[in-house]
């Protein structure tokens, strides 16, 4: 056992869950051999406690490290930042100059707030359009964060069929006064769109997207909740948190041609710095001075000063560009090394968000023997892969030539029935189940 694991079996006594996001604990990867800790993280490579090093071909922190880790532009930004004081008791002059960029991107908004995590960014957004709209219930596809509004969709009125409509996520410590003030739908359902919002017609403060994830949008489906929205005066919320500038430089919104009335960014927009962007039109915007959203540490420097480096860096390198590259070529490397091994898996995903999934009974345990095999290659690896600036074409072919291995090993023992005498240590825990 090395120093990380040591580590983290002591952090399990301290700290509840071991993490703070439960996208890293170590047993959402491989029990007892993740390497927990991170000393150095630079470009796409990692190094842990014991100074094993490995190449990230996994989440990049979740999808935040768009550029790749310690991007010497931003750093270069943050560091100018911190050394000219990252907070006082004046504002930071770069919230007017991100507001200005962000503004710019996205001409269909006038105005920006801002806070510094994509979950408390998205309950900004549906405080005001509550507060624009005068209305409750909000409608929503997609994953948003653990905040009392989203968490309220998984109260049913029988306390024992708590968390059926999205599985994995508990809705225990939410007042159950808040059941009914949220309801999910089906990305690409437009049926079930539209028949929620007759259900609940004239209560509808907001309608939620994230506005693409796993799978591209039907033609009708954004366009629909647009028009609905705009007639019966609902807020249209575009979920940017994950979705924004992989695909287009800004909110992938503009990509599909619809101008909501909120859109919120988060963790890829300052790589790896905490910062989260609100915008939206005038008239929703404004309700935000008619209730109280006010954060002292929504003023610090850092977030903003990351932002604006970060993006401006996108838009020189069309970085996007890179990713969707990168990623489609991953995604066809999955499915041709698949095929080549008789295995069966599905792979879904906008390119630079690209994941797959084994379809087998034991799928979890394949999956655990996977991410074992290649991290003794020196790869962290699951069965997702979230692209970065940071990744070039020969990162690309040596994992390719990894995966081959690993999936040859893995058809070799499915064949033997053996999946689980390989693992070396216990099977992975499963995610929270999104809402697709
Ligand atoms: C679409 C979307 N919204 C909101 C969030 C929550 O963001 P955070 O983890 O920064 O609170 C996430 C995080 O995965 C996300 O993907």
């Amino acid at each position: 056992m090395g120093k990380s694991q040591q580590l983290y079996n002591k952090a399990k006594k301290m700290i509840p869950g071991g993490t703070q996001l439960l996208s890293k604990r170590p047993e959402m990867f491989l029990p007892d051999l993740w390497p927990a800790y991170y000393e150095t993280a630079k470009g796409c490579e990692v190094w842990d406690l014991d100074g094993n090093k490995y190449v990230d071909m996994s989440y990049m922190s979740l999808g935040a490290c768009i550029l790749g880790y310690a991007d010497q532009d931003v750093n270069a930004a943050v560091k100018y930042a911190v050394d000219k004081g990252s907070a006082s008791t004046l504002n930071c002059y770069e919230e007017v100059e991100l507001a200005e960029l962000l503004l710019d991107i996205h001409p269909w908004a006038q105005m920006v707030r801002y806070a510094r995590t994509g979950g408390e960014a998205m309950s900004i957004a549906i405080r005001i359009a509550r507060a624009a709209t005068g209305k409750d219930i909000i409608l929503f596809c997609g994953y948003h964060g653990w905040h009392d509004w989203y968490l309220a969709a998984n109260l049913a009125d029988d306390k024992a069929l708590d968390g059926y409509l999205m599985p994995g996520l508990s809705p225990k410590g939410v007042a159950r006064g808040l059941q009914g003030t949220s309801r999910p739908f089906i990305y690409n359902n437009t049926e079930e769109f539209l028949a929620l919002v007759e259900k609940y017609r004239g209560k509808i403060a907001a309608v939620v997207v994230e506005t693409v994830r796993n799978y591209e949008p039907k033609p009708e489906f954004l366009e629909t909740i647009r028009q609905v929205t705009k007639k019966l005066g609902i807020a249209m919320i575009c979920d940017e948190v994950s979705s924004g500038w992989r695909l287009n430089v800004g909110g992938a919104h503009l990509k599909y041609g619809i101008s909501p009335d909120i859109a919120v960014f988060a963790k890829a927009i300052s790589n790896g710095f905490p910062m989260g962007a609100i915008i939206g039109k005038a008239e929703v915007m404004n309700a935000a001075q008619d209730t109280f959203i006010s954060s002292t540490y929504w003023t610090e420097r850092i977030g903003p000063a990351a932002a604006i480096a970060t993006i401006k860096k996108m838009q020189e390198n069309n970085v996007p560009e890179h990713l969707i590259k990168i990623g489609q070529k991953v995604q066809s490397g999955w499915k041709k090394l698949a095929e080549k091994h008789n295995l069966d898996i599905s792979v879904s995903g906008i390119a630079p968000l690209g994941h797959f999934s084994f379809n087998y009974d034991n799928a979890l345990a394949i999956k655990t023997l996977f991410t074992q095999l290649m991290l003794e290659k020196g790869y962290l690896a699951t069965n997702a892969f979230y692209a970065s600036f940071a990744h070039k074409e020969e990162h690309i072919n040596r994992y390719i030539d990894a995966v081959d291995e690993a999936f040859e090993f893995i058809s070799k023992s499915l064949k033997n029935k053996n999946v689980e005498d390989d693992l070396k240590g216990p099977i992975c825990h499963a995610g929270f189940k999104r809402l697709e």
